[in-house]
């Protein structure tokens, strides 16, 4: 069997026609555009291309855009005076702060500092915390977009025995709650699992996101199962593989994401929906 290929560029493609489309509305409404605030922090190559992918997708779509990047050595509570500048920016609708971060610089009091409302990446603890309450607002990117993908295939979760490889913040930990929502029953692999080949091989769907290339092979899948390839790594000789021994894989799936074209576009046009979704619910009436 070969699997249905998931385009995630032309997923992506229909959700940012719609997103254009509201803005224009918008305009001709004479509110505001939605605005997004980037900070990145260091000069890591992957997330250099990232931020811009990201600024590049709200000039496409005609949102305003702001974007800082601070030397690596920068000190946390710049980060902070920042954030709470833009808690209170009218023009801006969301907050991002790319990660990784640097050592000095703490994670959760970072993403604690974003409003609610501001935090398009989902990870401030009350969208974290309502999501694994069933009650999601804003939602991480990513684990959000990936839904997006099996809805547009409609492909049916209920009941499927999902398998996260990696259980990271971004992607594993958010992505098994969704699952879960979404009537999987869920499984979360991570460094310390024991037989994760007999993991993979239970799973109905497999999630991939471990920043290791081609570091799942087609022979440790199960027959027609459904497989989410998050990685991105570039290759010595330039190319980009994902996680997913592609073509071994895409042999026995059922559905199969391609890298690139898949996931990673996905989580950009969700970062353009959440800041839509922020202004129009949140700050529409300020
Ligand atoms: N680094 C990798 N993925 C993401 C993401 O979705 N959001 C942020 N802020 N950083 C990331």
């Amino acid at each position: 069997m070969a699997a249905i290929i998931i385009n995630g560029n032309k997923i992506a493609k229909k959700i940012e026609i719609k997103i254009l489309k509201k803005v224009e509305k918008r305009k001709k409404d004479k509110k505001r555009v939605p605005g997004l605030a980037v900070i990145l922090i260091g000069n890591n190559p992957a997330s250099e291309i990232y931020v811009k992918r990201k600024i590049l997708a709200c000039k496409n779509v005609g949102f305003f855009s702001q974007y800082w990047n601070f030397p690596c050595d920068i000190n946390e509570k710049k980060i902070l005076d920042l954030i709470e500048k833009l808690n209170n920016d009218i023009n801006i609708d969301g907050i991002l702060v790319q990660l990784p971060l640097p050592e000095q610089i703490n994670y959760y009091k970072i993403f604690s500092s974003i409003r609610p409302e501001k935090d398009v990446d989902g990870f401030h603890p009350y969208n974290t915390g309502s999501l694994c309450q069933r009650n999601p607002h804003l939602r991480a990117c990513t684990p959000k977009g990936i839904m997006t993908m099996l809805n547009y295939k409609k492909i049916e979760t209920h009941g499927l025995h999902a398998v996260m490889v990696g259980a990271s913040n971004i992607v594993g930990r958010p992505m098994s709650m969704e699952l879960l929502l979404a009537g999987c029953t869920t499984t979360v692999t991570h460094r310390f699992t024991k037989k994760l080949k007999f993991h993979i091989k239970n799973a109905d769907m497999l999630i991939v996101a471990i920043g290791r290339p081609n570091f799942l092979h087609g022979d440790w899948i199960k027959e027609g199962a459904i497989v989410i390839d998050v990685g991105i790594n570039k290759l010595k000789n330039g190319s980009i593989v994902g996680d997913v021994d592609f073509y071994s894989a895409y042999l026995k799936a059922s559905y199969i994401t391609p890298v690139p074209g898949g996931v990673g576009p996905m989580t950009v046009i969700t970062l353009l929906q959440n800041t839509m979704e922020a202004c129009e619910k949140y700050h529409d009436n300020q």
